[in-house]
């Protein structure tokens, strides 16, 4: 049966299917032998030859999930030419062409679920399903109720204003130089945390990533991983059901 090509390389793990159209659109992906030179092409999995940047994509056996606790100083994205070390060193004992689901920083730490799933890539990143994603952050600064509150209604970023934010103070300094917030955004704009914390005039100086959905970092160390449970699995997929279908 055809699919569209985004689709099948997707599948097979290639990435989130924004980032295969992408590569399409560069113009790195070849399917028989010749560059694709449009988005929406149909290909047979089974009888399709595709690859990118020359490499062969094949369509895994199963799908994997893990849960990483990134370090800072690592890149999430296996296409930056230029990443010094990226995330994927860290689980290189999986046999599998993993990618990640969604970014975080170089600089920032945290929970990262790496997958061959480009399906459930694309609907947990996909900014209609509005998975939570919650983050601690240590910033420059006393933070007061009325910092909190505009981080919670919404903060006007270059690239639109935010959409509305959970926002905790954990901790403020005995000499209120640094306060630590948990925030829990439903988007994934580019530096995002960092960008909202500077819109308030508290530049961010730590930033960690404590919870995905209802998956939490639990004992991780940095640098450590363990594989999703099946049930993890189930309740992020439940999670990333388009609004419509769900109760
Ligand atoms: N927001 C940021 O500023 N950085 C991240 O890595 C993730 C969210």
């Amino acid at each position: 049966m055809e699919e569209r090509l985004q689709k099948v390389m997707a599948a097979a793990g290639v990435g989130s299917r924004r980032k295969c159209e992408e590569l399409i659109s560069e113009g790195r992906v070849t399917v028989n032998g010749k560059v694709v030179d449009r988005l929406g092409m149909k290909v047979d999995p089974q009888k399709s030859e595709i690859r990118v940047d020359g490499k062969l994509v094949t369509l895994p056996d199963r799908n994997y999930y893990i849960l990483l606790n990134k370090p800072a100083g690592y890149t999430s994205t296996k296409f930056d030419p230029f990443a010094k070390k990226t995330v994927l060193e860290l689980v290189a004992d999986v046999s599998a062409n993993l990618h990640t689901v969604g970014r975080l920083d170089v600089d920032t730490e945290g929970l990262i679920i790496l997958t061959n799933d480009g399906d459930l890539t694309y609907r947990l990143t996909h900014p209609s399903h509005e998975i939570g994603k919650t983050y601690v952050a240590t910033v420059r600064g006393k933070v007061d109720e009325d910092d909190l509150d505009r981080l919670r209604t919404g903060i006007q970023l270059e690239d639109g204003v935010t959409a509305p934010a959970k926002a905790k103070l954990l901790n403020v300094s005995p000499d209120g130089r640094r306060s630590t917030v948990e925030l829990t955004i439903h988007e994934g704009k580019k530096r995002q945390v960092r960008r909202m914390f500077n819109a308030i005039g508290h530049r961010v100086e730590h930033l960690i990533r404590t919870k995905i959905g209802s998956i939490s970092i639990g004992n991780l160390k940095a640098g450590e991983w363990r594989y999703l449970t099946d049930d993890e699995v189930k309740r992020l997929k439940e999670s990333a059901q388009p609004k419509a279908k769900k109760e």
